[in-house]
């Protein structure tokens, strides 16, 4: 079977057959890509437990279908074009080859350092082709990665060693970001205070800051490639793997508690990953295609690694920001390496079109053809913005709308085959089932509606359950309606049936298209010595999409100096999670707005960091109606205020 639709009469064939033969129509997919041995049952699942199976009995490694199968035809080939931070040093470039060559070498390395099949190994890298060759070396030695991203703390880092016990963590001394050097392995020291598991650091020279090295833990990347040169750089043949064997661990927050470990298996995932690629940005052999994302978030692992090189695409990775040297340079970039493709997000798009259009006038973006967006909706503003001055007005515009969770895209046009507009992820992609569903569970049907939006059958790139803690996943996704997988999204679909994520319906925060859960920046920002309570809301921030603002009740240090006990409680959080959870807004207050049985009464104050006072609804149950009146009177207005 095809993977990709070539008209919109083919995209509505494929997705009713996707419909009414979900196995025959999957199993039709997976022929596309390279199996050891064939499956015996394409499917087996139920959302009670839950229990998801795809292409059970089939043995399967997905580095051989990401690397190996395209050596024949696409050897020589680019697979990883890499763009430094700074313009003015070498770019890289990988073939199929040499990026095949470069992981084997790393799996021996990896099983130098007594590196099995199973095991879990932290990777916290900076966007170099060392953080992709170390993931690929991973899966083809069977051992389960789990990237943190490069922004997160040494505290966010020790909890996720520990909770998948973690025996290696790949690391390099520093990464460049625009003009800062972050101390990569410094802070990795700072987690493994914590962390009992690891046995060995293995570190990249990147920015050659001076690190501790432990005698007995700490190595070098480049010594420990030389030992596998003195070796001969034996071949590394891809470990057999089970198609349901784990392929990468991946936290992400949630309403409650600590970020959870998703869980990806290998054979669905490399299925879902290379045919949403294929179809949805309708892939032409030989176009260079850019995702501006970081690895460090599953934008990264499915659309910059495993989707595009299981279907022989070649990939750019950038590893610096939009903004530095100027507000140009992902246009540089574009015209530098004639880029076809380029996906990126929503607030990335807002901050460069806030910069101003002559960032952009005079580049050359002739090479564009397809356009890409995920992580938030893409407002109309930002979208038309996209369409014109990048696109040209010829390029169309995929608003892909999925999750860490889905594994890959769940609905999104299809470039140039589906219709497109402007805020709308459009249709499902075949085989993905939407629903929407009011407050009970009950399903409504018809356009012109909004509600909760479900998926109501299982595709292959769905996660299976969160690491150690089976029940926590039935929990967060498939308890809240029966028979159903919650998104936690809430989505509108139109006259013509087509649908609009409308945002977050649980405590969760989408700042710059990252995930927060406020219940972690409120934990986090409790950690404060001086803080009794605190509650977190978003408000609409017009680049960052949604803010952060933190309602503080706290000691008497904040009236001594406001700005200082502000300035406290971020480092507080930057220390705890990471700098991305600072809170743009701190309002101390006296107390919080709590119903008699002592719940947070969110939506007031979500209301009020909307700078929408006239309508807070029924206040009558608060335990004390007055402190409202006090957090309205004090409430921060304007963009940020610490
Ligand atoms: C939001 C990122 C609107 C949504 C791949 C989802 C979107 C959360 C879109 C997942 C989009 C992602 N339009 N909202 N095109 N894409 N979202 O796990 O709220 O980092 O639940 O995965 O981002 O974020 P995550």
């Amino acid at each position: 079977m095809e993977l990709q639709d070539k008209t919109f009469e083919d995209y509505q064939k494929t997705y009713q057959h996707s419909v009414d033969k979900p196995e025959e129509f999957w199993a039709g997919i997976a022929e596309n890509f390279y199996w050891r041995r064939k499956w015996n049952n394409v499917l087996s699942w139920n959302f009670k437990e839950p229990a998801i199976k795809w292409f059970e009995g089939a043995k399967v490694n997905i580095t051989e279908n990401c690397l190996d199968r395209h050596i024949y035809n696409l050897g020589d080939k680019p697979a990883i074009i890499w763009e430094p931070n700074d313009p003015n040093e070498a770019y890289r470039v990988l073939s199929y080859k040499q990026l095949l060559g470069k992981v084997e070498q790393f799996a021996n390395v990896l099983k130098n350092n007594g590196i099995h099949k199973g095991d879990r190994v932290c990777l916290y890298l900076p966007m170099v082709p060392e953080l992709a060759i170390a993931v690929l070396a991973c899966a083809r030695i069977g051992a389960i990665h789990s990237v943190v991203f490069g922004g997160f703390s040494a505290q966010s880092i020790a909890d996720r060693i520990n909770d998948a016990t973690c025996k290696l963590v790949i690391t390099a001394d520093g990464g460049f970001r625009g003009t800062k050097t972050i101390d990569l392995k410094n802070i990795v020291d700072d987690a493994l205070v914590q962390c009992k598991s690891v046995e060995r650091v293995i570190v990249l020279t990147r920015t050659r800051t001076p690190v501790a090295m432990l005698k007995g833990r700490d190595v070098w990347w480049e010594d420990e490639i030389k030992k596998v040169e003195t070796q001969g750089n034996p071949a590394y043949p891809a470990e057999e793997m089970d198609a349901e064997d784990t392929l990468f661990i991946l936290y992400t927050s949630g309403s409650t508690g600590k970020p959870k470990g998703v869980v990806h298996t290998t054979g669905g995932y490399m299925v879902y990953t290379g045919y949403t690629f294929s179809n949805a940005f309708q892939y032409q052999p030989g176009e260079v295609y850019f995702c501006t994302a970081d690895i460090g978030w599953i934008t990264g692992h499915s659309y910059i690694i495993y989707g595009p090189l299981s279907q022989g695409a070649t990939s750019l990775m950038f590893e610096g920001v939009p903004s530095w040297p100027d507000s140009g340079r992902l246009w540089d970039i574009v015209a530098k390496h004639r880029v076809n493709i380029i996906y990126t997000a929503p607030t990335a798009i807002r901050s460069l079109m806030a910069a101003g259009d002559e960032y952009v006038e005079g580049k050359d973006l002739s090479s564009i053809t397809k356009l890409g967006s995920v992580g938030e909706p893409l407002n109309e503003e930002a979208w038309h913005w996209f369409d014109e001055k990048i696109g040209k007005g010829k390029a169309p515009i995929v608003d892909t709308y999925w999750q860490t969770e889905t594994g890959g895209f769940l609905i999104s046009p299809i470039a140039g085959v589906t219709p497109t507009k402007p805020g709308y992820a459009l249709l499902p992609l075949p085989g993905v089932q939407p629903i929407l569903v009011d407050e009970q569970g009950a399903e409504i049907t018809g356009n012109g509606v909004s509600g909760n939006l479900c998926i109501k059958f299982p595709w292959p790139g769905m996660l299976r359950t969160t690491w150690g803690d089976h029940e926590r996943c039935r929990q967060t996704y498939f308890s809240t309606y029966e028979n159903l997988y919650f998104t936690g999204d809430g989505c509108l679909r139109d006259e013509s049936g087509y649908y609009r994520i409308t945002g977050r319906v649980d405590d969760v925060l989408n700042v710059s298209g990252h995930r927060i859960g406020t219940a972690e920046v409120e934990n986090a920002i409790n950690m404060h010595s001086d803080v009794v309570e605190s509650a977190v809301v978003g408000y609409p921030h017009p680049v960052k999409g949604q803010g952060i603002y933190a309602f503080v009740v706290s000691g008497e240090h904040h009236q001594i100096d406001t700005e200082l006990a502000r300035q406290d409680i971020n480092k507080t959080v930057a220390r705890i999670i990471g700098a991305i959870a600072k809170p743009d807004k701190i309002q101390f207050v006296s107390g919080l707005p709590k119903t008699r049985s002592g719940k947070i009464m969110r939506r007031i104050l979500r209301k009020i960091a909307e700078g929408d006072t006239s309508n807070l609804g029924d206040t009558s149950t608060l335990l004390d109606p007055e402190v409202v009146n006090e957090i309205k009177a004090g409430a921060l207005t304007g963009e940020k205020t610490s």
